[in-house]
């Protein structure tokens, strides 16, 4: 049997197999409100199994770093109710759900200040400093503006209160009846930047030394667990090297350092689960063929320096295809896989991987189509697939050369 189809116990979550939904930004929530929709409920329904792990989209911890329109929020007593909804779906159909908490420091949108549920006492947005990301915004926002603005250094009284929104929102994850939550502590957002010494500039106790610069993460963690047991949370961390991915701009001068003692840190912590995302390299440039994205070719970077630093379950994520999954888990490297293309284009990929059934493929310009069911709830199941557009599993992924493109 695949070591992908044995049984998993992260915390207090009982998983039968160890297919993992990543947290996949879709911009499919109310334009408006930022609560959830039936069309989320029907998308995370279709890929939710008996026994399986979905952790959700980003969801704002509240008004503050809003990145785009139709995000959802968990801030709200209509967000917790749409999730609600989304939740008591997934567990009918015996899956298990975690929601992965965000607040976005310097990535979020200015257009957003005009947003109905933009706050204009949390206007501009704040980061460690007021170091502005590099680069273009990917959102599909109205605006003029489709650069960064600058942050404004979050004030050491005020982190209190951001603490505060993080409770509030493991509290709200906690009443709409979620699995767990997960801090997105990874990918270049708020904690990241708090994390990565060149976006963390500070002078005072949560900059400078690695220790300080974990304060927070430290902080959100134990915040959370007043309102979540420990054994019902998870931490995202995305560590990076020298040549592979950066995410957002927010590296490090000492990254192996940095992420070494972030990964200590939270292994004082009895959490649920650790993700990693693997840093491998994607350039930018992407295969016609989908599955021939490079990504898919490289090797594991995280486990040879991290897995033995960490005690409890680590999930791995990035770049993973049906058939280097099981050799990750049987290897040791990691205790679960994420998938992330793979599973927003085959809803039934538990199956499809467990039958060693081919996949359908992912079309890249419908991931983030704000508030359409194009490319988010109608690709098919098996059985009503087109069997001739189907890519056979052992021929995802490139040789070592072609992924140097
Ligand atoms: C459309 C899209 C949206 C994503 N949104 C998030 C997100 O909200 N939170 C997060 O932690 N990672 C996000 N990621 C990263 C994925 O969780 C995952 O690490 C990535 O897709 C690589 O895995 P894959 O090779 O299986 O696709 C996103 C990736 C994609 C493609």
């Amino acid at each position: 049997m695949s070591a992908l189809f044995e049984g998993l116990q992260l915390g207090e979550l009982r998983l039968k197999h160890r297919v993992v939904l990543a947290p996949l930004t879709r911009f499919r929530a109310d334009r408006k409100t930022l609560v959830p929709t039936e069309l989320m409920k029907e998308y995370y329904t279709q890929r939710a199994t008996e026994g399986g792990l979905l952790i959700t989209e980003a969801t704002c911890i509240s008004p503050e770093g809003l990145p785009d329109n139709n995000v959802p929020g968990i801030w709200t007593k209509e967000q917790t109710q749409g999730w609600k909804k989304i939740v008591d779906s997934v567990h009918a159909k015996g899956g298990l759900i975690s929601v992965q908490l965000w607040h976005t420091g310097r990535m979020a949108h200015e257009t957003m200040r005009d947003h109905p549920m933009a706050d204009p006492e949390r206007l501009p947005t704040v980061s460690a400093s007021d170091v502005t990301a590099p680069g273009k915004t990917g959102g599909t926002l109205s605006g003029e503006i489709d650069t960064y603005s600058k942050p404004r250094p979050l004030r050491e009284d005020e982190i209190p209160r951001l603490l505060e929104d993080y409770k509030r929102a493991a509290r709200n994850a906690r009443e709409a009846g979620f699995d767990a939550v997960e801090l997105h502590a990874a990918h270049g957002y708020l904690i990241d930047q708090f994390l990565n010494d060149n976006t963390n500039k500070r002078s005072d106790k949560y900059g400078g030394s690695i220790e300080n610069r974990c304060r927070l993460l430290r902080e959100a963690v134990e915040a959370i667990s007043e309102e979540m047991p420990l054994s019902r949370v998870g931490v995202r961390i995305s560590p990076q090297f020298e040549g592979t991915m950066r995410f957002f701009g927010a590296s490090d001068s000492n990254p192996l350092e940095l992420y070494t003692t972030a990964i200590k840190t939270l292994d004082q912590y009895n959490l649920a689960y650790l993700l990693l995302t693997e840093p491998r390299w994607f350039g930018g440039k992407f295969d016609k063929d989908h599955s021939k994205d490079p990504g898919f070719s490289m090797g594991l970077y995280n486990p040879s320096k991290f897995r033995h630093l960490y005690r409890g379950p680590i999930i791995g994520a990035g770049g993973f295809t049906p058939l280097t999954a099981p050799d990750a888990v049987h290897n040791g490297h990691y205790d679960a896989i994420g998938f992330g293309r793979w599973f927003i284009s085959n809803p039934d990929l538990v199956h499809r991987i467990q039958q060693k059934l081919p996949l359908n493929k992912y079309v890249r310009e419908t991931f983030y189509k704000h508030g359409s069911p194009d490319g988010y709830v109608d690709y098919p199941f098996y059985e009503d697939a087109d069997k001739s557009a189907l890519v056979p599993q052992e021929k995802i992924g490139a040789s070592l050369e072609s992924a140097k493109l």
